[in-house]
């Protein structure tokens, strides 16, 4: 039998914070050593070009997510690493999904709906700044799914519709043509860990409160020292479950030092101590690694170089596909 697949992409935008690395990289470079299955990574560029128009965004994020991930240890060799937009079948496929779609589906995407929602309430034309890309985003979406035959969808919780979708659109094919695609089925990741920010809400872009992966080890103790914490003083018991150092303590603490850490929070830790602490012991696990990330970010030429390789691998798999679907909806030469 072969091995079961598990993809997910990584809209490149933005740059990678610790909340990121908690939450999705560090399982997912697990993961990708893991050779009972086969796992496929990629940068999500196309999916990017709906929410940034910004070119040099575009561009740096991209180079500094795959320098991440591979700065991380991302097993290459066992796992695909690849960009979305080196694989061209995936517009193809798009295109081909798109006319199998119903629109009346994508009505309903929350993306979509959102922003309609937003349009209505400000007054708006309902489409007013809605693009084609941002309305068929799940296509795409289904596209990166379906190339690959993919069964597990590992997501959180905002990407399970767009998961149904996906599966919603193969069984329709699936029926219409031929049985070439795999019914895809969302994992919900409600276990991972979400991060607390610097104001103690979820650590998030959008909020404004991450502390950046790979800054140097300067910016990060003084990220780590403008968490947020309250006015009690050394001595004074503190709650640690209602903590923002506590939690982003837990989640790098092996179980004996989160006990400990607890019972310093009982036995009235300065705050200042307690930060010094965090600062130590995430700097730990993540200097060798922000050293790699600096040498990769230094050499683009290899990030490149990896990234070829895994389109190659996994254009394999997407040309056969591809030559599958195109034969089944009457799209093949002329004999
Ligand atoms: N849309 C996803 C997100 O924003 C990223 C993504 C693109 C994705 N293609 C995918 C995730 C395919 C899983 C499978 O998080």
């Amino acid at each position: 039998m072969s091995k079961q697949r598990v993809l997910t992409g990584i809209t490149t935008t933005g740059t990678p914070h610790l909340g990121n690395y908690v939450g999705a990289i560090r399982p997912a470079v697990v993961a990708s050593r893991d050779e009972s299955v086969q796992s496929f990574f990629f940068l999500a560029d196309y999916h990017a070009l709906i929410k940034c128009q910004d070119p040099e965004l575009v561009r740096q994020s991209s180079k500094e997510i795959a320098a991440t991930w591979l700065a991380l240890g991302l097993d290459t060799e066992n796992a695909m690493f690849y960009r979305q937009s080196d694989i061209s079948e995936i517009p193809e496929l798009t295109w081909i999904l798109c006319c199998n779609a119903a629109k009346g589906l994508m009505n309903r995407a929350h993306a979509y709906k959102a922003a309609v929602q937003a349009n209505e309430e400000a007054g708006e034309d309902p489409d007013f700044g809605v693009t084609m890309g941002l309305f068929s985003y799940p296509v795409l979406m289904a596209a990166d799914i379906l190339m690959f035959n993919a069964g597990q969808i590992p997501v959180g919780r905002d990407q399970i519709q767009h998961v149904e979708m996906a599966r919603d659109i193969a069984q329709r094919f699936n029926h219409n043509f031929a049985d070439v695609f795999t019914l895809p089925e969302a994992v919900l990741e409600d276990d991972v860990a979400v991060l607390q920010g610097l104001d103690g809400r979820k650590m998030s872009k959008s909020y404004n409160n991450t502390i950046p992966l790979f800054g140097s080890a300067k910016q990060l103790r003084k990220a780590i020292n403008k968490i947020k914490t309250n006015l009690l003083e050394p001595g004074e018991p503190k709650d640690a479950d209602d903590s923002a150092v506590f939690q982003i303590w837990a989640a790098f603490a092996s179980a004996d030092q989160v006990a400990e850490m607890r019972r310093e929070f009982e036995n009235g830790i300065a705050w200042g101590e307690a930060k010094k602490r965090l600062f130590e012991l995430i700097d730990a696990e993540l200097s060798a690694p922000r050293e790699r990330y600096q040498a990769l970010m230094d050499d683009p030429g290899h990030i490149e170089q990896v990234l070829q390789q895994g389109a190659e691998r996994a254009r394999e798999h997407s040309a056969q596909l591809l030559s599958k679907v195109r034969e089944a909806v009457g799209i093949s030469p002329i004999s």
